[in-house]
Parts: structure tokens; sequence; C-alpha cells
């Protein structure tokens, strides 16, 4: 009998194939950074999608039994998820972002930005209830994810979704469609500001790439699946980021507000602009590395973000 056989003799519901997933994933010592932070939950998600059910249905569904193709279909998804170990994102092509549902593949990472979370509370308190952004830029949009959530929470706003990879815009003009948001979000080929020159926005997110090198060089290998462009970015991961504080300024409205992630690279944020007042940011649901600041403090401190642009230059 051979091993598979053994398994779906012996295993019947989904419960069993979700435990017994979790305890594949927990012997292989897979890495969770990619949505899901636990072995149990990717195991329930491959499971869900081999049934073609929904990940959010009803408990009763754990002692509901599989017939045996659908079991090997399971078992097939798990022994991908271990021995290529790919993030589940990009065995299901689906993930989700502030509760909203993004096609996904390896041209783009996969959404997991505590963005999110601020993006549901229609940015609170840091952005008052009447006074809803009616320009958005999303720079480093990836999949769209934060391009097309923005336009969701803010329904009257236009939003310019720029990524530098053709490959990245190109998925995420599949995810605007399928949201039906051809109108409201647009993408845009551009090298940061490049090209979106000489327009202004009330507000300006960004989760660009910001590992530095000590955290590229120790990647687990769920992270080699994803594009290296948005991922690494120089020694301290600050490149990117020193564009973004030297010139966001003057693509801001009075008033106009920029969210920035950098994970990790906080350290670094910290450390290269010490006299910078940065709003850091608190998450319920966990995170951390994303600050605010608004554009009178863009302005205030434009010396020093030229400063730290210009010396990377040099
Ligand atoms: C960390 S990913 C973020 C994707 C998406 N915003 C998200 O939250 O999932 C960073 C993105 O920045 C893009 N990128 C890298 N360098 C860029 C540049 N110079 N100008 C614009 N986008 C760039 C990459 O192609 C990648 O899609």
């Amino acid at each position: 009998m051979s091993e598979l056989t053994t398994v779906t003799k012996q295993l019947h519901t989904v419960a069993d194939y979700c435990r017994y997933g979790a305890t594949l994933f927990n012997q292989a010592e897979l890495f969770y950074g990619h949505g899901s932070d636990n072995a149990f939950n990717d195991a329930y998600i491959l499971v869900m999608y081999a049934l073609s059910l929904p990940n959010d249905i009803d408990d009763s569904i754990m002692t509901c039994r599989l017939i045996e193709q659908e079991k090997l279909n399971v078992l097939a998804l798990f022994t991908r998820r271990v021995e290529e170990q790919i993030p589940v994102g990009y065995i299901t092509n689906i993930a989700y972002f502030a509760q909203l549902p993004f096609y996904v593949d390896e041209r783009v990472l996969i959404p997991r930005s505590p963005i999110g979370e601020l993006i549901e509370n229609q940015f609170f308190p840091y952005i008052a209830a009447n006074r809803a952004p009616k320009r958005i830029l999303d720079l480093c949009t990836g999949s769209g994810c934060i391009a097309i959530a923005c336009a969701s929470y803010f329904g009257e706003a236009e939003v310019d979704a720029v990524d530098l990879s053709v490959e990245a815009l190109n998925v995420a003009q599949i995810n605007i469609e399928n949201h039906g948001l051809c109108e409201q979000v647009i993408p845009i080929q551009s090298d940061i500001f490049s090209g979106v020159e000489g327009q202004s926005y009330d507000l300006i997110v960004s989760n660009p790439p910001y590992v530095d090198q000590k955290d590229m060089d120790s990647l687990p290998s769920e992270y080699h699946h994803e594009p290296e462009i948005g991922l690494g970015c120089g020694d301290d991961g600050l490149d990117i980021v020193r564009v973004i504080l030297a010139q966001s300024a003057k693509h801001l409205n009075e008033g106009g507000l920029l969210f920035c992630e950098v994970g990790n690279s906080e350290v670094h944020v910290r450390a290269l602009y010490k006299d910078v007042p940065f709003t850091w940011l608190n998450f319920e649901r966990g995170g951390h590395g994303v600050f605010m600041l608004t554009k009178a403090q863009l302005v205030e401190f434009s010396v020093i973000f030229t400063a730290a642009l210009t010396s990377l230059n040099q």
C-alpha cells in the first residue's frame, strides 16, 4: 500500500486533513510570513481551496468527510507547500487585504501590510471623517492592493497606482478590473515619482521595498518566490524611502499626509533622521514600522531629507 493510500484510508474529515497538514508543515519547519502566521491556518486554507469552499465557512465543515479524489487533491497541495516551500497565496492565487480579495502570482508580493488595517479605519484618527482625500497616490503598488483598498474605502477618491515593474502593473490591472474600479484607479509605470511629475495628492501611501542587506541575506526560502525588486533596497533598505521623504512634499496638497511602511528598517530611519519627529503607528492586528508625516513636517525638515538623499548619491 502506498504512503498516500495509507493516509487516505486513515484520515477522512476536513479536521483530519487540517491537522495532518499542520503536522507536515511543522515537521518541515516552514516559514509563515505571508498573511498567515501558523501551520494550521495554512493547511486550512489549502483544504478549503481544494474543496472549492470559502475560508469563512461555518465550523461544522470540520466534521465533513472528503471523497478519495478530494483527499488526493489536498495532499498534492500539501506536497507543493512542503517541497517547494511556496507561500499559500501563490498556490491559491488569492490573498486578502483590508477584507478584500486580490489575485496574486509570483509577479507581485503577497499583500500583508499592516496599512490594510489603517485603510479599513479610513486612516482614523489622522484623517477626519469630513476630510476624505479626493486624490490618493499609492507608490509602489505591486498587486494594486493599497490603491484598490483606498478606492474602496474612499469611494469618491481618484487613485494613482504606480510601480516600476510592468509585470506588477499587469497584475494590478487584473485586480482593478476584478474590483470594477477602472474609472477610479489608474495604473502608471513610474520610477517612484517620475511618472507623476506635476501631480499632487491629498494622501500618499507607500509600502516600498525596504528590506536591508542583512535581512536579505537571511530570508527564509518562502520569500525567494517573491520578486526581488519588491524586497531589497540597498544596504540599509532605505534607497527608495530616501527619495520618498525628499520628494513627497512637492506632491502633497496643503494639509496632505504621507504614510509609509519601512518594517524592520524602522531602526535605520530613526538613526538616519534623528531630528525628525515621525509618528510611528500602532496596529491592533499586529505589524510595525509604519510612519506618518504631514506635508508641513516634510517641508519643515526638507533640508534633512535632501541631505540624506544627496549623501546616498555621492
Ligand atoms: C513591498 S512591494 C509592495 C507591493 C504592494 N504595495 C503591497 O503592499 O503588497 C514594493 C513594490 O515596489 C515596486 N518598486 C520597486 N522599485 C520601484 C521604483 N523605483 N519605483 C516604483 N515602484 C518600485 C516593486 O515592483 C514592488 O511591486
